[in-house]
This record gives C-alpha cells, sequence and structure tokens, in this order.
C-alpha cells in the first residue's frame, strides 16, 4: 500500500514536471529567437552602413568590406558569409569559441530553433550573407535542460522515498491491527494493542482491545460453563442412579407390603361376614391400602421418569378419600365438591391429595367439629383446594413442635403456591391451599410431594 501511494504520487510529480518542461521548452525557443534577431538586427544595422560607404567610394565591394569585416570577427549569434559574383565562398567568419566543439541533439534543437533566416546585402561583386547562428543559445538551454532534469530525477526519487517511508510509519498501526484481527480470526484474543498517536487509529485500536476483553471474557465464561456442565451432567447421573435405587426398594420393600397387608385385610374381610364391625375395619384397611398403593404408584412413575407424568384422575382420588374419611369418622358430617381438570401433573395431583390428607386428619384430631367442607376448584390455571371446618379454630400454634402444617406450607411453596389458615366468624379453621397448574419449581422430591 505504501509503495503503491508513493508510485503514484511520485508519477503525479513526473506529470507536473513534465508539463513544465513544455511550457519551458516553448519559453526558451521564444528567448533563443529574441536572442538570434536582436543580434541580428545589430548586424543588419551596421552591414547596412558598412555596404553603403563602400558603394559610394565605386570601389571593388568586396575588398573593400572585407578588411573590415575580418576586423570585427565574429558577430553575436549571427556569422557571416562573403560570396564573389560566382557564388564562390571568400570569407567566412570565425566559430564562435563559447562551448567549442559541442552541439545539442538534434531532436533538441528540433524543439527549441526558431529558425531565423539568413539575410543577404548584395556587393558590386558578390554578396555578404547573415546567417543567424542558434547553434550556441539552443546549447546553453541544452545545458540548462540537463541540469534541470538532473534535479527533477533527484527530486522524484526523494518524494518516493520520502512519502515510502513516512507512509510505512503511518500504516504501521494499521498492520499491528491487522495482525491483531487475523489472531482474532484464528480464535485468539490475547494480543492487546497500544496506544497510537492518530485520533482514529487510537479509537479503533482501544475498539479492538475492547472486544478482545469481552470475547475473552466470554471464551473463559464458556469454558466454566463447560466445566459446570461436565459436573452437572455427572450429578444428574449421580441422581438418576439414586432415584432408580430408591424406585426399586420403595416398589420392593413399601409395595410389597402393602400388597401383603391388603392380601391379609381382604383375608379378614371375607372371614368376617357374620362380624360386620371387623368387615368394616377390614374395609376401611383395604381402602387405606388402596390410598397408600396410588401414593406409592405415582412416586414410582415420578421417579422413573423425571418429566413427570400426568394424572387423569384427581377428582376421583380425592372424592374417594373423602369417602373413606367420612367412613371413619361417622360423627362428622363432610361435604365434598371437587371438579379438577382432565389431566394434571402427578406430582401436583399427588401434594393435592397429601394437603388433603393432614388438614382432614388436623380436623379429627383437633377440630371438634361437627361438619367439614371440602372443596376443589379450578380458576384462572391455579388449583384451589380449601377444607372448611365449623370446629374451635387455630388456636396459637408458634413455637409448637408439630410438622403436620410446617410440612403443608414447604410443600405449597414447593410448587410455587399459597396457603391460608382463616379462622371462621362462627369459629372453624379454613385451609385454602392455591397451587398453579403449570409451576416450574423443584417439586421434583417425590418422597415429599
Ligand atoms: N383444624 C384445626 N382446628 C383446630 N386446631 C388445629 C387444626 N389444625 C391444626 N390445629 C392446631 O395446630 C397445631 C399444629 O398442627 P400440626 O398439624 O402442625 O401438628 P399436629 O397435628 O399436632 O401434629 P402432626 O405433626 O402429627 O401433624 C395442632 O396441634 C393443633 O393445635
Ligand atoms: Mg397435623
Amino acid at each position: 500500500m505504501p509503495a503503491r501511494v508513493s508510485m503514484i504520487l511520485t508519477l503525479l510529480l513526473a506529470m507536473a514536471l513534465g508539463i513544465a518542461l513544455t511550457i519551458w521548452l516553448y519559453g526558451t525557443r521564444q528567448l533563443v529567437y529574441e536572442e538570434v534577431t536582436a543580434a541580428r538586427r545589430v548586424a543588419e544595422q551596421w552591414l547596412e552602413a558598412l555596404v553603403a560607404n563602400a558603394t559610394r567610394d565605386g570601389t571593388a565591394a568586396i575588398d573593400t568590406v572585407l578588411p573590415q569585416l575580418v576586423a570585427v570577427g565574429r558577430l553575436r549569434a549571427n556569422s557571416l558569409n562573403v560570396y564573389d559574383a560566382s557564388g564562390a565562398l571568400r570569407y567566412r567568419s570565425p566559430e564562435s569559441t563559447w562551448k567549442a566543439g559541442r552541439v545539442a541533439p538534434r531532436w533538441f534543437a528540433a524543439l527549441t530553433d526558431p529558425r531565423v533566416p539568413s539575410l543577404p546585402f548584395a556587393l558590386a561583386d558578390g554578396r555578404i550573407e547573415l546567417v543567424p547562428d542558434t547553434s550556441r543559445a539552443v546549447l546553453d538551454a541544452w545545458d540548462q535542460l540537463r541540469a534541470a532534469l538532473g534535479w527533477s530525477v533527484a527530486l522524484l526519487v526523494l518524494v518516493w522515498f520520502g512519502t515510502h517511508s513516512a507512509l510505512r510509519r503511518a500504516f504501521a498501526p494499521l498492520t499491528a491491527i491487522d495482525a491483531a484481527l487475523r489472531r482474532g480470526a484464528d480464535g485468539r484474543f490475547d494480543q492487546r494493542l497500544p496506544r497510537y498517536r492518530f485520533g482514529e487509529i487510537d479509537r479503533i485500536a482501544a475498539s479492538y482491545n475492547r472486544l478482545a476483553e469481552t470475547l475473552d471474557e466470554s471464551r473463559v465464561r464458556n469454558r466454566q460453563l463447560e466445566q459446570d456442565q461436565a459436573v452437572a451432567q455427572t450429578v444428574q447421573a449421580r441422581l438418576e442412579e439414586e432415584r432408580r435405587t430408591m424406585a426399586g426398594e420403595l416398589h420392593d420393600e413399601l409395595g410389597q407390603a402393602i400388597t401383603a397387608v391388603r392380601a391379609i385385610a381382604g383375608a379378614i374381610r371375607q372371614r368376617a361376614d357374620d362380624r360386620p364391625e371387623l368387615a368394616q375395619s377390614a374395609e376401611a384397611i383395604l381402602a387405606t391400602t388402596r390410598q397408600m398403593q396410588d401414593g406409592v404408584d405415582a412416586i414410582l412413575r415420578r421417579l422413573r421418569t423425571p418429566g413427570g407424568t400426568a394424572c387423569e384422575h384427581l377428582e376421583r382420588m380425592v372424592e374417594d378419600y373423602c369417602t373413606q374419611w367420612a367412613e371413619r369418622h361417622p360423627d362428622i358430617a363432610l361435604g365434598c365438591n371437587a371438579a379438577a381438570p382432565g389431566r394434571v401433573d402427578d406430582m401436583l395431583a399427588l401434594a393435592v391429595l397429601r394437603l388433603l390428607q393432614e388438614s382432614l386428619t388436623n380436623v379429627a384430631r383437633h377440630a371438634g367439629a361437627r361438619r367439614v367442607e371440602v372443596r376443589l376448584v379450578v380458576a384462572a390455571a391455579t388449583l384451589e383446594l380449601s377444607v372448611r371446618d365449623d370446629g374451635r379454630g387455630l388456636p396459637d400454634v408458634s413455637g409448637s413442635a408439630r410438622y403436620g402444617l410446617l410440612g403443608m406450607e414447604e410443600r405449597v411453596a414447593r410448587h410455587g403456591g399459597t396457603l391460608r389458615f382463616e379462622s371462621m366468624a362462627g369459629g372453624g379453621l379454613s385451609v385454602c391451599a392455591r397451587l398453579p397448574l403449570r409451576a416450574a419449581v423443584g417439586a421434583n422430591d417425590a418422597t415429599n410431594a
């Protein structure tokens, strides 16, 4: 780039010098003409006077004028030739001693010679011819031109080297920026550019440094992220393994134990036709263990499929539990009104069931209520479960070491919902849980759901 720019500058300067040379040539031709014609005029006047005198004397003109011509010798910028009547040359004025023996090249003479015609002067027995001699003036011009050309070439060389080195110095920062950008294109942003004297280049370098800084930081962050992801994958793999182990244990231990209890309760139920109380208790055990079986199944599904499955019968689960609870607590009237959407997340359904279980258990244990109302509704993508009793209401339980209410609060929070305990106006407690249907929360611990 610097070489090309300095070459263009040098060529432009050479063109300007060429134009100046053309103008100079024209001016030189004019100067030569002026010089030669001025000298010729003087010589002409002198010769006219000389010839006039020689004619008046009536003597042979050549011999009269010749001694004077010889005495004068050379005329400035002109030469004199004397011819007799036969045309033979009788006399020629001496050659100029100025730069004797040298002549300008013919092409240059052709350009600068103004071609002034010679002047004849008639004598009685011959003629004098005044021949303009431009060769010396042209030679002077040629010498001037050679000197000027020498200086011009020196100037052009100087301009070329000067601009080339100045541009190289000016372009050096751009070369450094270009090298840094190339490194960046290969993904290496470890290089930083220095401050530069030129404002724009300094700003570009500063922008590059900021860009490199940012990219370097994000590269480090990406590397960290990759490491974190690898750790997370390892943890996830461990968790999966743990979940599978837990699922196996749950299935083999608890699941089989529940099945065994159900088998025993079923056998008792068959043999207790004549004892209604025993049959009723056996039915209650069967119902409760079915609930337990459902719960274990839901937990197992959750553990086996971490992405979550859908429960399609929350409504029935709530109604079934209410029916069984009412059978176990015939002295408390239970009203159940459940309306759930078609499909609910498995863990959400399990959470609703656990909240219902703890609430109704508390009613039975602490409320002294005669009536309890269970309500399950869906409004604005929120599942709302409320359990209201007409008992003694919630006493001050702060500092209490019981974990039922605490567990409910934690469970609701895991699903991104809210839990409210309200004392009813006429006595009694209202427990109201609101759970978002599509909550993305840490409700993954199936064992706690
Ligand atoms: N429906 C209710 N009516 C009146 N009091 C209640 C009701 N529900 C809870 N309580 C009171 O709140 C207290 C805390 O209840 P919580 O469920 O946390 O514990 P708990 O039922 O006593 O024991 P557990 O930890 O086994 O559940 C209870 O001891 C009880 O005094
Ligand atoms: Mg409780």
